[in-house]
């Protein structure tokens, strides 16, 4: 077991680059694979589970190389997979298994796909009854709907399908089966969720659209196409790698941090806006759009250089619709909370309890132990915070997400805090440590 001790820390100054996007850099290599020619793909994540996703399309058939900084997908088309000798491993990976699953629902082979203990363990079911409803053919070898899963060729058909959850991964198998369908297919989720997919695939020529209803529920539609065209990919910094940075610049007193480069896309900026509704000091410098695609003015991500001052927070109320585009910076934001004055109270996030870990119990185990007022709810947790935070055994529970999270606690901490299993950070951001150290 891997473990790193933190020790409090004042004034981190500097500027720093975050590695690329996790959900840009999985679609990437996903839609190369698929379309015709070569994809050239710049600032890619050699996260794990990135890496997780070209081990399974290079079982594929698919060549994947790299030359210098960048990455080269030659592209096979929608139907020139080839059917993988082995199991598909998608490691720790929910995007890789769920956004993989529409397409192997719509080849002409058979494929089974399997994770790790806790990718095991996540539910399954939430693609399999859209994607059988389409037509595919997907079964869970265990019968719990979960992976390992096992998918047989299908003939598709398209759908309407109403979402019970604000969820990118169910939207975007559920659009990348619909490239093989025999009609329109479309996804009505209750909030909008990233959407990588749909600017991404429409680069690649893809007829997507999308719409935002007046309740705030989202539709995006896709015709079946011929062909995906291969496209020059620029991945923007992970908004979700730079929010323990931010988190950091916010509460180590004397900060000032510049993260540059950073993807600002209002589906996954939440947590900008609440840090400033807590009252943080936040500038954005040099914003642009990085264009998956020339041509196309409507496919860009957005991105920003963000400076970040040590700020006094309060405590807010984050919940409805702006969840979806902060899920993944709950741990982070949490370990704000607690060291903001007053009360923050998350709700709608039932989500939390099926990422990597149930992280409404992992976020109160270690806020807890070290010392802070969380209650954990249904949908969230209520934290009130204020009190000095003090450093103490963090169990991660190979969660990358709880290791960074409270690796950045520990430095407004008291004493030593040591984060356990802390090797985990490679799924999403294999030089977390070093770049701590760095500031
Ligand atoms: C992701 C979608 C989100 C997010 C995950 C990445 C994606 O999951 O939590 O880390 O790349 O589509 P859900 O779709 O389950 O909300």
């Amino acid at each position: 077991m891997s473990v790193k001790t933190i020790y409090p820390r004042r004034h981190l100054k500097g500027e720093i680059t975050v590695p690329g996007d996790k959900s840009i850099s999985h679609r990437s290599i996903m839609f190369g694979s698929i379309a015709l020619g070569t994809t050239v793909i710049t600032n890619f994540l050699k996260g794990a589970d990135c890496l997780s996703t070209i081990g399974c399309f290079r079982k594929m058939g698919v060549e994947i190389t790299q030359e210098g900084e960048a990455i080269y997908v030659h592209g096979r088309g929608l139907r020139g997979l080839s059917a993988p000798q082995e199991t598909l491993e998608v490691g720790n990976s929910g995007t890789t298994t769920r956004l993989l699953s529409g397409i192997l629902a719509g080849q002409s082979f058979s494929s089974v796909m399997s994770g790790d203990e806790s990718l095991n363990l996540r539910p399954m079911g939430r693609i399999m009854s859209p994607l059988n409803s389409m037509g595919a053919h997907i079964t869970s070898i265990h019968g719990n709907n979960c992976a390992p899963l096992r998918i047989e060729p299908g003939v598709l058909r398209g759908i309407c399908y109403r979402s019970p959850v604000a969820s990118a991964q169910v939207k975007s198998a559920v659009l990348l089966a619909g490239l093989y369908a025999d009609g329109k297919t479309s996804v009505t989720e209750p909030a909008l969720s990233r959407n990588h997919t749909e600017l991404m695939l429409k680069s690649f020529g893809a007829d997507v659209t999308s719409a935002i209803h007046e309740d705030g529920s989202a539709t995006a539609q896709i015709q079946p196409c011929r062909e995906l065209f291969a496209q020059e990919i620029c991945v923007p910094g992970d908004i979700s790698s730079a929010a323990y940075f931010i988190a950091a610049g916010l509460l180590v007193p004397g900060s000032e941090l510049l993260i540059r480069n950073v993807g600002t896309n209002p589906t996954r900026a939440g947590i900008l806006k609440v840090c400033e509704a807590m009252g943080a000091d936040i500038t954005y410098l040099e914003a642009r759009d990085t264009l998956p695609h020339a041509g196309r003015q409507d496919t860009g991500e957005p991105t920003a250089d963000i400076l970040v001052r040590h700020s006094a927070l309060h405590g807010i109320t984050i919940g409805g619709d702006l969840i979806p585009t902060l899920i993944d910076e709950i741990p982070a934001i949490a370990v704000i909370a607690a060291c903001a004055e007053g009360t923050t109270v998350i709700r709608d996030a039932a989500e939390l309890k099926v990422k990597e870990t149930n992280r409404i119990d992992t976020v109160t185990e270690n806020l807890r132990a070290m010392g802070a007022d969380i209650t954990p709810t249904e949908d969230g947790m209520i934290i009130k915070g204020g009190a000095p935070l003090k450093g103490a055994p963090i169990k991660s529970y190979l969660d990358h997400r709880i290791a960074m999270a409270f690796a950045v606690a520990g430095l407004t901490a008291e004493g030593e805090t040591k984060i356990e299993d802390s090797q985990c950070v490679d799924v999403s951001y294999p030089e977390f440590f070093r770049t701590l150290e760095s500031i």
